[in-house]
């Protein structure tokens, strides 16, 4: 199969999955009974990214049913390690109703605002391994402004995950969506990079959502790739010059 033919096919299944949300992901997909309103494939991709970098905090922006949170707690308590933070601007409303985990602590408020913020930075600080979940408001402003408190938050290795990036990318949303806000994050943001091992499973609702943080290492070397091979070959050049006026000595003085 070609390439545009498989990209063609994979955009159709996609449509198909993601518009026939009442029989697939909107209400009809669940964790130990909630709702999840996410693919079950980027769900495994969660799964694959908690065991390989062992977050000790997961905040989740964006709570609804809690399908997600105690999917995430499950994960935690099956590696031994973490507790998940879900925040979102109705979670008074429907305490009673949410799921009830011991690694499970809810926060209700505005995920931009400076007192939930403040609140989640007693959980971050200090030396925790942080990784953020970001599916609340999907308008692209709300999302960059999410993406500038967020990413601060994020410790090396770890992961900032952008849900709903198929919006427009391919379901139209009317709006700029999260893809748009990622592109306009990461032309400030260097020490982040576009993991696409993620989209491995062809169907995912977040194309290009999973950013990981650079470890400084791979930060010097992916924006200074240019500047580290000029200097490899300026260094042999010095070095096989001076070896030959070394040689030309020689061979003179004898
Ligand atoms: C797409 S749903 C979250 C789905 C959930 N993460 C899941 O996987 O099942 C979006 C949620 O974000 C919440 N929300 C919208 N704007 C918000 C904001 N500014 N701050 C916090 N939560 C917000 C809504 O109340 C809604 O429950």
């Amino acid at each position: 199969m070609t390439m545009k033919a498989e990209e063609q096919l994979v955009e159709q299944f996609h449509k198909l999955y993601y518009s026939n949300g009442s029989r697939t992901w909107s209400g009809n997909t669940k964790w130990l009974g909630y709702n999840v309103l996410k693919c079950p494939l980027d769900l495994w991709i969660y799964q694959e990214i908690i065991f390989e970098n062992k977050p000790d905090i997961i905040i989740e922006a964006g709570t609804m049913g809690g399908g997600t949170s105690l999917f995430l707690a499950s994960m935690c308590d099956a590696i031994g390690n973490g507790t998940v933070i879900s925040i979102d601007l109705q979670n008074t409303n429907h305490t009673d109703e949410l799921p009830k985990h011991p690694r499970l602590i809810y926060v209700s408020g505005d995920s931009i605002s400076d007192k939930t913020i403040e609140y989640i930075n007693m959980y971050t600080y200090p030396n925790k391994k942080v990784m953020v979940i970001l599916d609340t408001d999907h308008r692209k402003e709300h999302v960059l402004k999410e993406l500038n408190l967020y990413s601060k938050l994020i410790t090396k290795d770890q992961y900032l995950i952008v849900e709903d990036t198929n919006l427009n990318h391919p379901n139209p949303a009317g709006f700029e969506g999260p893809m748009e806000a990622i592109d306009e994050f990461l032309k400030e943001n260097k020490d982040f990079v576009i993991d696409e091992s993620k989209n491995k499973f062809y169907l995912t609702f977040n194309p290009n959502g999973y950013l990981k943080k650079l470890t400084w290492i791979l930060n010097v070397i992916k924006h200074h790739v240019d500047g580290i091979i000029f200097y490899f070959f300026f260094f042999i050049f010095i070095a096989s010059s001076e070896k030959l006026i070394y040689y030309e000595r020689y061979i003179y003085s004898n």
